[in-house]
């Protein structure tokens, strides 16, 4: 199998070039089915930030996904989509798979938003008053900050309303004539602390449960009539990059029981927001050595893609992506750099590839499709790696 895909990879790097990333289109289509099996009552919308490529929002559309977006450009990238559909059609995807998932929006984006009925979180005053001035039509989802301890990239300190002032928060927004939709919490991306689900679950079910004790009304009414509230519940799905990931299938499981257990009544639609589960272990990235040194006795390989690039995700996302070798040979402990004339640009200083490998020679890094070449720059004058899409 690996000799089979090293002779892919090789081919595409002599027809392409090098940088050059791989996206495979059967494994998007693959993480989504498994999503959805697994958690089949919850209306996944991906996040577009984790990987933008216009191709993948595309794959994503045609599976029936719906779309987490966090900016206009994002927007305007999913809405291409839906540009053929009739104007009923195409509000009513916007309303129906559409969520805007970024609390603090820019007075003219919401002017912006305003004219596609939309649905925005926010988990502040403030906010809620633009959104009065500046799109008093679109729906409101209050984001609470939830903990988001053990997961990877944390997000609490940034966003989320303290679920203690979220009742509050909720009679603010009725006072102002605007409605609430539900409630959403992120817990962390690459959440691989289960426990995190649980507690913003139950803080959701408090807070549900609190506004109606004090008769505010929450939610949507539904094509049969009926009023539902959106709990969704953001992203942290975690991929296997390491044996200690826990896995999909038992988060699956409790978020199913939990979810079951707190809100039997059916006055639920639940969503979620993945990103990373959808794109990480469905692009691959090809690398050429460019350049090579023995320094202190420590084998450097120097490489056309780095820290500034595709490998930006290790400063953002706080990932590492092993390289792997297509020749073959006995592994040491080496250092790879990207080609930037920067010493920040330094992948690994300890990666362990064969010793012998020559200029020219190729690397590659797997489960690179998340908070990648989404982040990737044009310092120093190097263009982010080509793109190829497999299996599209
Ligand atoms: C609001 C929001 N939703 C969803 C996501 C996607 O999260 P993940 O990639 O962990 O699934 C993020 C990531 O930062 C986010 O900020």
């Amino acid at each position: 199998m690996t000799e089979k895909k090293n002779r892919i990879l090789e081919k595409i790097a002599r027809e392409h070039g090098t940088p050059v990333f791989i996206i495979d289109h059967e494994k998007i289509r693959q993480n989504y089915r498994e999503f959805k099996e697994k958690l089949p009552d919850v209306q996944a919308y991906f996040a577009v930030k984790a990987n933008s490529n216009p191709e993948i929002v595309k794959t994503m559309y045609d599976l029936g996904a719906s779309f987490d977006v966090a900016s206009l450009p994002e927007f305007m990238l999913v809405h291409d989509n839906i540009k053929h559909l009739s104007e009923k059609e195409r509000q009513d995807f916007i309303w129906e798979k559409i969520i805007y998932a970024n609390t603090i929006k820019p007075a003219e984006v919401l002017a912006n938003l305003n004219e596609y009925k939309i649905l925005v979180t926010f988990d502040n005053v403030e906010e809620l008053r633009k959104i009065k001035k500046h799109a008093p039509d679109v729906g409101l989802v209050l984001r609470i900050r939830v903990p988001n301890t053990g997961s990877m990239v944390e997000l609490s300190s940034k966003f989320g309303v303290h679920p203690g002032e979220a009742v509050d928060l909720i009679a603010e927004a009725l006072d102002l004539g605007l409605g609430i939709e539900g409630i959403s919490f992120h817990v962390g991306s690459q959440c691989n602390n289960f426990d995190n689900y649980s507690q913003a679950l139950n803080f959701a079910y408090s807070i549900f449960k609190e506004a109606e004790l004090r008769n505010y009304q929450i939610g949507f009414i539904d094509k049969d009539g009926k009023r539902k509230k959106i709990l969704d519940i953001g992203g942290g799905f975690p991929v296997k990059y390491t044996p200690d990931v826990k896995s999909f299938s038992s988060l699956s499981e409790i978020l199913n029981s939990e979810i079951k257990r707190l809100f039997p009544n059916g006055d639920i639609q639940v969503v979620a927001e993945p990103g990373r589960f959808m794109v990480a272990t469905a692009c691959t990235l090809v690398t050429k050595i460019i350049g090579k040194a023995v320094r202190d006795g420590k084998t450097c390989y120097y490489l056309d893609d780095g820290v500034y690039h595709t490998f930006s995700g290790q400063v953002f996302d706080h990932q590492h992506y092993p390289l792997h070798s297509i020749k073959r040979g006995e592994k040491k402990v080496c250092a790879t750099f990207g080609p930037t004339c920067d010493a920040f640009d330094t992948i690994s200083l300890a990666d362990e590839l064969p010793e012998d490998l020559q200029i020219d020679d190729l690397l590659y890094a797997e489960n690179i499709g998340a908070y990648t070449i989404a982040s990737t720059t044009y310092f120093n004058g190097f263009p982010p790696p080509k793109v190829v899409h497999l299996n599209k």
